[in-house]
């Protein structure tokens, strides 16, 4: 019966293989070259929490400007947290410098499960990926795709995030010794294909003889998911400071701090809305300001309300920060809340 699930699933592969730019295509054997766990890697990264149509031109742009883990070892990190500008969670690119840097100085990247866990910023799940899809070592890959698809086809009705240990347990049942990239990938492409959250096409699905999710009748509604609490809401100001008119008009940017919220970004100065725990908006910037509006924007904690002043000043600002050309903007790698917040100064003229 296992063997059989992962062999219809590998089977459903061979035909239905998203093709994507990181990936070999199914059935191949393991490519004979250096870069390849490097691209394995940085896709793994960049698809944590985001989805695919949004990583796809960030693997481009990052591939092209670094083609090896050794050229990204030797950008420097502004660069390469202006290029991450737009993913968010931004945490992931501080951890890729460490991590490529790290990988750069042992010569490559290890290929066991236990010492690739052992790099900066490798959890569980992207260590058994990278060991399964770039090393094709048999590993249990689990993200939210394969929790989903292992949750029906063994009607596990316990809640998470206590399930995890039944699912993690009958996805190592099914995880073949040949083929474990390909079939961790497999349970993804099914996952985001057929076996989705709301809806699940089973018509179409390859393991509904042996979904025992499918026979409950309502196999949407695994895994039974946790009660979420309501996001706080937070509220905060940016500050748009410019100088000069036309092609001349520059506008003030900072560094975010490295750690937290949005750290080692480029951003608009702010109140330090992030760092206040109740979010309130106190102006931290003294003079004539003007309000232009507002921004909303969700991160995975809270909503955010951002109003967004401006202030025209001849002189810098008190701290380090650089004066920008406002028509290269889109160029400064802002985050996604203050490449709002720029949209709304400029519109505003
Ligand atoms: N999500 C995470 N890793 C993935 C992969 N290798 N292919 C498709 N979706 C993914």
């Amino acid at each position: 019966m296992t063997a059989s699930i992962s062999d219809n699933l590998l089977h459903w592969y061979d035909s239905h293989a998203r093709a994507l730019p990181w990936r070999n295509p199914p059935g191949a054997a393991v490519p004979d070259d250096p870069d390849w766990p490097y691209r394995v890697w940085l896709s793994e990264v960049m698809l944590q929490q985001t989805t695919v149509a949004a990583v796809k031109p960030y693997f481009e742009k990052f591939t092209k400007l670094w083609p090896s883990v050794c050229d990204l070892a030797r950008a420097s990190e502004s660069e390469i947290m202006a290029a991450w500008a737009g993913l968010g969670y931004y945490s992931r690119a501080r951890n890729l410098v460490k991590c490529a840097a790290a990988v750069a100085t042992r010569g490559g990247f290890p290929e066991t499960e236990a010492e690739l866990r052992a790099l900066p910023g490798l959890g569980a799940y992207t260590a058994a990926a990278i060991a399964a899809i770039a090393f094709g070592k048999r590993a249990v890959v689990v993200d939210a795709n394969v929790e989903r698809v292992a949750a029906r086809l063994f009607a596990i009705a316990e809640p998470l995030p206590a399930a995890r240990k039944a699912i993690r347990a009958r996805a190592d049942e099914i995880t073949p010794t040949r083929r474990a990239g390909d079939f961790a990938q497999a349970m993804m492409d099914l996952g985001s294909q057929i076996c989705t959250s709301k809806a699940p096409r089973c018509l179409l699905c390859p393991l509904a003889p042996q979904c025992a999710g499918r026979l409950t009748g309502e196999p949407e509604r695994l895994p039974v998911k946790p009660t979420k609490k309501p996001k706080p809401e937070r509220r905060g100001t940016a500050f748009w400071i410019e100088r000069g008119a036309g092609r001349a008009r520059e506008v003030w940017l900072v560094t975010r701090p490295g750690t937290g919220m949005l750290g080692g970004m480029r951003a608009l100065p702010d109140d330090g809305w992030s760092a206040r725990a109740d979010g309130s908006g106190a102006a931290a910037l003294a003079g004539k300001t003007e309000e232009l509006g507002a921004v909303r924007h969700t991160f995975t904690h809270a909503h955010l309300t951002l109003r967004v002043c401006r202030m025209v000043s001849s002189s810098a600002p008190p701290g380090e920060g650089d004066w920008w050309p406002a028509e290269k903007l889109d160029e400064a790698g802002l985050p996604t809340l203050f490449a709002k917040a720029a949209r709304l100064a400029l519109a505003a003229g």
